[in-house]
């Protein structure tokens, strides 16, 4: 396999907390599930969500003898660009799919792979809050009146890329967190980002619910995909694995099969 046709999706929100890690790790299971070969890069050496995520899934598997579909994983923990040039480089080599988790700040090495990604995916939660990272609304109207300087460094990254290698980023803003029962501040916030995505480039996808499952899977490093190793799932749960699916396919990356019929099917038969 060469590096070349290895598909690079970097998760990147310089404000923390917004589901990177989470979501970053569900895609990953998603694509070793659907057996795509998937390697996760950590670039957070201090809380190492990812990491120590799929270490937790490897030894569930290993306490209950079973096997998991897991990416293969690595922490960057050098201070050159030098090295994660080659440690990205080697994975990128062997695997159909790098997946790329970048800590919650401004980080030199963060923007280093954000300017090589196929696709560059920021969640964001639902609220202005996050949403000022990426542009400000004005109070009244809720209109947006100017660009962030997280949202012009992107925009850069992208023009720079394009003119250097004819690459179109794909760029991604990813809501999660969502909650269903707060529709006002939903289509608001739904509203800001459809107006700002026309002027920055970026797409809009849903990604998952505001839900406990999400915090509770962690110590166990499963996901709502692992059938049959999560007990009996309630409805509110095999509704939550269809937002999964759901999210994934949104990325709309090369390749992945949508998983549909599959999950039609489990809808039909619950
Ligand atoms: N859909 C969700 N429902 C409920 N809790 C969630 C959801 N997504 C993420 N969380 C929780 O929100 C917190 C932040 O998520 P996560 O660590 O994935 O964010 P992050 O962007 O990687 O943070 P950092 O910037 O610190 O790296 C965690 O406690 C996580 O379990
Ligand atoms: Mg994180």
């Amino acid at each position: 396999m060469s590096g070349e046709s290895c598909h690079i999706i970097v998760f990147a929100n310089e404000k923390g907390g917004t589901g990177k890690s989470t979501t970053a790790v569900h895609t990953g299971v998603a694509l070793a599930a659907q057996g795509h070969k998937v390697a996760m890069l950590d670039l957070d050496p201090r809380q190492r969500t990812v990491t120590r995520y799929l270490e937790n899934r490897e030894e569930t598997a290993r306490r209950r003898g079973i096997d998991l579909p897991t990416p293969e994983f690595e922490v960057f923990t050098s201070t050159d660009d030098g090295a994660l040039d080659a440690q990205y480089r080697a994975l990128a080599e062997r695997n159909e799919f790098l997946i790329i988790d970048t800590p919650g700040r401004d980080d030199a090495f963060a923007k280093y792979m954000a300017a090589r990604a196929h696709t560059l995916v920021t969640p964001m939660n639902d609220s202005f809050v996050d949403f000022d990272l990426i542009g400000q609304v004005d109070a009244e109207s809720f209109k947006v009146k100017r660009l962030s300087f997280y949202s012009e460094l992107i925009f850069d990254a992208r023009k720079a890329r394009a003119k250097s290698d004819g690459i179109t980023i794909d760029w991604v803003v990813l809501r999660n967190r969502l909650q269903h029962l707060e529709a006002r501040n939903m289509r608001r916030v739904g509203e800001a980002l459809n107006e700002l995505s026309k002027r920055v480039g970026f797409r809009v996808i849903p990604g998952l619910s505001e839900r406990v499952i999400f915090r509770e899977l962690f110590p166990s490093g499963l996901t709502l995909l692992d059938k049959g190793q999560l007990g009996n799932l309630g409805f509110s749960h095999l509704a939550a694995r269809q937002e999964l699916r759901e999210m994934v396919a949104g990325l709309a990356l090369p390749s992945v099969e949508q998983a549909e019929a599959e999950a039609e099917m489990e809808q039909s038969a619950a």
